[in-house]
């Protein structure tokens, strides 16, 4: 576990000469982190001093850490060929599912699933949407009735567990159903610490893996009892089923997960870091709720987006994209070589002084003010780019804004405590319970 400060990232931009190697940590330096046992943030944040590009060597592995916004372009979205995903432990929760996938077999999985995402394609899921927010709404609706407290962090993570669920199966989520799917976060847990010499942790997650199997194989087999497959995205894997051999129910189970996996946990703690903004910044909030209660609901909507960027800005969920340099390449003049492991971070990127300048500030309106946030595409990636960016962007924009403009002009929480520090796990998540009693606004126009 790491605590960061809020602490701009300062950088020195040396003049190398082309065909260099990127500026490098001192091997001592690196040495002495590893013997404090330092999180990798902490080094990541040394070498994002160096420059846009930077390097150091862990273990035998050499490293290049990307910050620069034309330096991350090069990588994740004009060289797609020549940073490639590493399958690493994970797979043993994705399987072959669009994640972990490759060449030809990714394309066609990506090119199934584009479609029911663009914003045509979602106009099908947005009624789900609309019902799991409705359901939390609900939910804080009684707490608010009865002065229990609630943890609004899992509230979240209910809400968008509930929003991919219903859109793959058309049903709502159940109790049995998320406690199974809890096993999705034991196994991300143990797969981080498992060895081959930890035997009780393989066990833990073979009996994981087992229940989140069970949960799919209930799901597939429902679907294809209905008429056409149900009304859930999980028809369009049948469908494909039908036409062509790929669609095994092996990798259909891949393709549930990986969903479930990439489209929760990510959109749950977004929404826990937006709540945890507002209840430090007070003056924001109010700025906010004011265009909530009385705009336009374009203005709205436009002050609620520019909420959602300025939390993924300073809290992106996954802030951390790995790749591997499939071949020697240069960037910027600078030498990658074959081999190199390659990290990209948006959440460096977006704390850099020279791109966002008071960068530590939580200020929406640098969203929505001409001038006020970069222009490069590699400054603000909280979706990553290029051919692999997410796929599940424009649905989370959907569920992020359905719930907010529900809930914002709707209820205050009272937070016990505020966490202060941050975990930097697969997903960015603050460290501790976000306990909070749930009132309804003044002139929110309910009892
Ligand atoms: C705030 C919410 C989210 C954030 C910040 C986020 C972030 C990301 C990022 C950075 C990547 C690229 C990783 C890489 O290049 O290696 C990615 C990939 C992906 N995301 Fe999201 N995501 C979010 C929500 C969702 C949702 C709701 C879904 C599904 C409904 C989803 C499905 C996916 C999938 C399937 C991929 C893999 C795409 C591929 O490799 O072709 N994500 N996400």
């Amino acid at each position: 576990m790491t605590t960061a400060s809020d602490r701009p990232i300062p950088r020195v931009r040396p003049g190398s000469p082309p065909g260099a190697p990127p500026p490098e940590l001192p091997p001592e330096e690196v040495a002495a982190w590893q013997a404090r046992g330092g999180e990798l943030i902490e080094l990541l944040t040394r070498a994002a001093e160096l420059g846009p590009l930077a390097a150091f060597t862990l273990g035998s592995r050499r490293t290049v850490l990307v910050t620069g916004p034309e330096q991350v372009q090069h990588v994740l979205a004009q060289h797609p060929q020549g940073y490639v995903k590493q399958s690493h432990r994970a797979g043993l929760l994705l399987g072959e599912g669009v994640i972990a996938a490759s060449g030809e077999r990714w394309k066609q999985q990506r090119r199934l699933l584009q479609s029911q995402f663009t914003s045509v394609g979602l106009r099908r899921w947005e009624q789900r949407i609309t019902e799991a927010a409705a359901r939390t709404e609900r939910r804080w609706a009684e707490c608010a009735r009865t002065g229990e407290p609630t943890d609004v962090g899992a509230d979240l993570q209910f809400f968008a567990l509930d929003s991919i669920w219903r859109t793959l199966t058309g049903d709502p989520l159940d109790d049995a159903t998320h406690r199974a799917l809890d096993a999705m976060h034991e196994v991300a847990v143990h797969l981080s610490a498992l060895t081959a010499t930890a035997p009780a942790d393989q066990e833990a997650v073979t009996a994981a893996l087992a229940r989140i199997d069970a949960v799919c194989a209930r799901a597939i087999a429902d679907a294809r009892e209905r008429a056409e497959g149900g009304d859930g995205l999980l028809r369009v894997f049948l469908e494909a089923a039908r036409t062509g051999p790929r669609y095994t129910d092996r990798l259909i189970r891949d393709e549930l997960v990986n969903l479930l996996v990439a489209g929760h946990e990510t959109t749950a703690k977004t929404l826990s870091w937006l709540f945890l903004r507002l209840a430090r910044h007070p003056d924001v909030r109010e700025r906010v709720l004011d265009v909530c209660r009385d705009g336009s609901p374009e203005r709205r909507r436009e002050v609620v987006t520019a909420l959602v960027n300025e939390t993924m800005r300073l809290h992106p969920a996954v802030w951390l994209i790995p790749r591997h340099a499939a071949a020697d390449d240069t960037i910027g003049g600078f030498r990658i070589e074959a081999g190199a492991h390659v990290l990209s971070s948006p959440y460096l990127t977006h704390r850099d002084p020279e791109l966002w300048p008071g960068p530590e500030v939580f200020d929406p309106w640098r969203f929505i003010e001409p001038g006020r946030r970069p222009g490069q595409l590699g400054a603000f990636y909280p979706f990553g780019l290029g051919a692999r960016a997410c796929l599940g962007q424009q649905f989370a924009y959907r569920e992020m804004l359905c719930v907010l403009e529900l809930l914002l002009p709707a209820y205050d929480l009272d937070f016990q405590e505020l966490p202060h520090s941050t975990f930097f796990g697969v997903v960015l998540h603050p460290v501790g319970p976000l306990r909070a009693t749930v009132r309804r606004s003044r002139g929110s126009g309910a009892a």
